[in-house]
Order: structure tokens, then C-alpha cells, then sequence
């Protein structure tokens, strides 16, 4: 399978039913995805001002009528790959959702949310209502424990000019988020706007997690994901739309929408990227080794040292290679 590889992550151009044996079992963290929607000649896709000739060709649907079969498929790998308490949340319009719940309900998978994303730009109608909204099915497996950041965005005090709780609002199962308007860029139909896939990532993921999609279209999720500071994974099944995307997956600076994320109390985060003395360099070193040594595995010291240090993933990870230690390693006899 062709494939993309950076120190992010690693891009699969295939089926990600036949290709999922790539992924080990339980090994992500969080899965975001939105799948072919199934409707031959939909204009779910189609919206106001925009010139359809930007939209990425290649995309690939799914016949109608192989779409229960398809879904049971490829939501059986989504369940294999998830670790004991890892979330899925699941992008669907309503035509086929039925086929995704039957075969959630096949599952261990259990439901946590049913969230309804209202977006604007509705697909016009003059004889029924506007369709202006998708589903969003938030699942979990079971047998571990759950990410769920609660005060990620907003803290429990923060309120609104009359009094209403921010946190509160944010986490109701109803989310207005507009689609995003990309004049004259390369897109893929239904690409995802970097609002809601923030939003996602950061209540049901840390930094250095594991985020996969099985259906990468734009990449908007490895995108964003990489973006918050998470490792990225998935597939894509259309040529045109991988190599499309490639270039610009291998340029991604891991961070670059960490100051812009909402964060609790602040319009935007502003982290300070601190250098590293000399003397914190050594402590480092020291603490992964006797942590090492306690038996920890290398995502809880990576998680510990990153509250002891006050740093982000990626600086631990980094900081770490350069005192000549490679994260990941067993541990030294
Ligand atoms: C709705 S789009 C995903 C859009 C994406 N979330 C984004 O924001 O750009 C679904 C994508 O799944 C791809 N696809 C269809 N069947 C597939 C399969 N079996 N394996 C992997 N990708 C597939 C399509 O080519 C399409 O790009």
C-alpha cells in the first residue's frame, strides 16, 4: 500500500477495510471519521458561491445498496484498532444512518453521545425543510478508562454576560459550528471544519495521543490533529485525493494550532516555548531513568514528565533524543 510517513504520523492510500491490518489491535486512542455518504449524485456537498471545479476529484462513494455491508466492515476494524477506552465519533447525514447505528449496536462499542452539528450553508429546498444539520454518534470502548477533558475549553466558573455557564453550553449535544468557506483552494466534498475537529481532540485526547480516520478525504482530521499536538493515522482510498495532500502532510509543523485553541479563561493560549538549561537537560535524563526503572511504560513517563517539566509532548519527546535517549526503547537490564 502507498503510504506517507513523517514523525507525526503515517497515511495509508487504500481501503481501510482490507488495509486496517497495518494498525495494530488497541493501539489508537481516538477515532474521528466521516465516511462516503452513499447517495450517488448527492448535492450534500454543493453550497452557495462556491466553484465546484476547486473540489478534489476522485472522490470515492459507496453503492448504495453495499452500504450495510461496507459499514459493518469497516466499523468491526474501527472497534479492533480502538484501545479499551478509547472514543470514536462517527460523521453521518441521515440517509444511511441507520446502517452506522445497526452496526455500532453489533459492537462492544457503547454509546456515549448523540450530537446533532448544525452547520450553515443548508442544502436549498423550497417544497420541505432546509437540511442543515448532521449526526455526530460519540462512541466508546469498553474496558478502560475514558479521555474526556472536561475544563479543556472552558473551566466550570466561566460565564456568559448573563450569567450562564460557558462550560456548560459548550458541552450541550447540540453544536453550531459553520462550514468553512475556502475560496479557491483544492478541497475535498464535506471536508471538516478545523473548529469542530478541535473540539473533538481536545475533550477526548491528549497531547501525543493517537488520532486516526479511516476516511482521511482533505486530511482535515490528521491535519488538525497534528496541529493540537497529537500523532496522527489513517487511510484514504483515492489516488487523486492522497497525492493531492501529500506535500503539504509532510510540511505540517507539529503545534501550529496550539495558540490558537481554546483554552480555558482566554480567548488563545500562549504557550511560552521555554529552551532547556543545562541543569534541566540533566534532571531530565535522570527522571527517565529512574522512571524507566519503576517499570512505567513510555506513555505514562512521557505524560509524568511533562507535568514535572511543564512541557508539551513534543518537547519532552524531542529533549529526550537529544540527550541521547530514544523514547519508545525497552528499558536498559
Ligand atoms: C466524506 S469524505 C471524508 C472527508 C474528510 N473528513 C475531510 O474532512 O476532508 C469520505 C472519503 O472516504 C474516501 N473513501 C471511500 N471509500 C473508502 C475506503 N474503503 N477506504 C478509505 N477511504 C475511502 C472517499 O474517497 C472520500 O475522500
Amino acid at each position: 500500500m502507498r503510504s506517507i510517513f513523517s514523525s507525526q504520523g503515517a497515511f495509508y492510500n487504500g481501503d481501510c477495510i482490507t488495509g486496517a491490518s497495518v494498525i495494530p489491535d488497541n493501539s489508537v486512542d481516538l477515532i474521528i471519521t466521516d465516511p462516503p455518504y452513499g447517495i450517488e449524485g448527492d448535492k450534500l456537498d454543493r453550497h452557495y458561491n462556491r466553484d465546484e471545479s476547486f473540489v478534489t476529484g476522485g472522490y470515492v462513494e459507496v453503492p448504495s445498496e453495499q452500504y450495510e455491508s461496507f459499514t459493518m466492515d469497516w466499523i468491526r476494524q474501527a472497534e479492533r484498532i480502538l484501545r479499551p477506552g478509547g472514543s470514536i465519533y462517527i460523521v453521518s447525514g441521515y440517509t444511511h444512518l441507520r446502517h452506522i447505528l445497526n452496526a455500532l449496536h453489533e459492537t462492544s462499542l457503547e454509546e456515549i453521545n448523540h450530537i446533532i452539528w448544525r452547520y450553515n450553508f443548508g442544502v436549498f429546498t423550497s417544497k420541505k425543510y432546509v437540511s442543515s444539520h448532521y449526526h455526530i454518534l460519540f462512541y466508546a470502548k469498553p474496558g478502560g478508562k475514558r479521555t474526556f477533558n472536561t475544563q479543556c475549553r472552558f473551566s466550570l466558573s466561566e460565564k456568559d454576560e448573563n450569567g450562564g455557564s460557558l462550560n456548560y453550553q459548550d458541552r450541550e449535544d447540540v453544536w453550531i459550528i459553520n462550514r468553512e468557506y475556502k475560496p479557491g483552494k483544492v478541497k475535498n466534498k464535506n471536508e471538516l471544519p478545523t473548529a469542530l475537529l478541535s473540539k473533538i481532540i481536545q475533550y477526548s485526547s491528549n497531547e501525543g495521543d493517537l488520532v486516526c480516520d479511516l476516511f482521511l478525504g482533505g486530511f482535515s482530521t490528521a491535519k488538525t490533529a497534528i496541529g493540537l499536538l497529537r500523532r496522527a493515522t489513517g487511510f484514504e482510498i483515492s489516488r487523486t485525493m492522497f497525492d493531492a495532500k501529500a506535500e503539504e502532510m509532510q510540511a505540517l509543523v507539529p503545534g501550529f494550532l496550539i495558540d490558537n485553541a481554546k483554552t480555558p479563561g482566554e480567548p488563545a493560549r500562549k504557550r511560552t516555548r521555554k529552551n532547556w538549561s543545562q541543569d534541566e537537560t540533566i534532571r531530565l535524563k535522570e527522571r527517565y531513568n529512574e522512571l524507566n526503572q519503576a517499570g512505567l511504560s513510555q506513555k505514562e513517563i512521557t505524560k509524568q514528565l511533562q507535568e514535572e517539566f511543564d512541557r508539551g509532548y513534543w518537547s519532552i519527546e524531542k529533549a529526550l533524543k537529544q540527550s541521547g535517549i530514544k523514547p519508545g526503547r525497552k528499558k536498559e537490564e
